[in-house]
């Protein structure tokens, strides 16, 4: 019946958006593959959020749909990924976007990625202290790095997940023993350092944030992270207004 293999076909393209590729539909429906966006034909980049359910994972979800750059999204999470999935999905975006929940998934979540971003974990909660923060996290992080250096050895890794510190570190020894180290994939990520920064310093001089550029070096935790205060550069023009005071 017409209605039917229309509705299959439906059916079959939004799970083809969902699930990972060994779930899909295609045989039964009568789907090729070069008719499934959902296969990720396209150029482009192909990057998976672990922890992409979290308050850090699915805004991180929402940007990484709507940069052109792109092809590909998975997400992963051990709770609460099929929802988030089906939310970013349909986005109107070029991104085929498909959702991988729990640890038997991870392997399908992380093939075939270029770049893996992890801000999987829990954040530091009241009457917890870095140490703990440090126990659970510690264990996850090395759990996902040991995923990506059987799935995807050659991905770009973000670190996202805290201590940074401390979690970069563990992610080197555990792509060190599987013999896939390179220091130039690996990168812990403390971009809200230099937002934080450039914020303050700039309602300091009464600036606005975006003409405002301070360096930071150092670390990810209270004493470990330096603005270089002597090096903050600014717009021209406002350090022509600046002097004209
Ligand atoms: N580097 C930075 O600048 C920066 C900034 C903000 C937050 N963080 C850190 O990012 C992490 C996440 O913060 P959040 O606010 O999103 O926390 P959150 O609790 O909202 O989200 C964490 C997510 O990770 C998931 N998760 C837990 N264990 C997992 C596992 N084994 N595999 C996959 N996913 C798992 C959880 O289900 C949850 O959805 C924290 O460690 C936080 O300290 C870092």
């Amino acid at each position: 019946m017409e209605f039917s293999s229309e509705a299959n076909h439906r059916i079959a393209r939004i799970s083809a958006h969902l699930c990972p590729p060994n779930l899909q539909m295609e045989e039964n429906c009568g789907l090729r593959q070069a008719n499934c966006r959902g296969k990720g034909g396209a150029p482009g980049f192909k990057v998976a959020i672990l922890g992409a359910a979290g308050g850090i994972g699915q805004p991180l979800a929402m940007l990484m749909k709507m940069n052109p750059l792109v092809s590909v999204l998975h997400l992963y999470d051990v709770v609460n990924a099929p929802g988030v999935t089906a939310d970013i999905s349909h986005m109107d975006t070029g991104a085929v976007v498909r959702g991988f929940l729990g640890q038997p998934q991870l392997e399908s979540a992380l093939t075939g990625m270029d770049l893996v971003i992890i801000p999987a974990g829990v954040p530091r909660k009241p009457g917890m202290t870095r140490d703990d923060l440090f126990n659970i996290n510690a264990g996850i992080v090395r759990t996902l790095c040991e995923g990506i250096a059987k799935s995807c050895p050659n991905a770009i890794v973000n670190l996202i997940s805290n201590p940074v510190n401390s979690t970069v570190p563990i992610a080197a020894e555990v792509f060190k023993k599987a013999g896939t180290y390179d220091p130039k994939r690996l990168l812990g990520v403390t971009m809200l350092d230099v937002v934080r920064a450039n914020t303050f310093v700039a309602e300091v001089l009464g600036l606005d944030p975006r003409e405002v550029d301070v360096p930071v070096v150092g670390g990810h935790s209270g004493v470990t992270i330096l603005p270089l205060l002597s090096q903050v550069l600014y717009n021209y023009y406002f350090s022509k207004l600046l002097a004209s005071f």
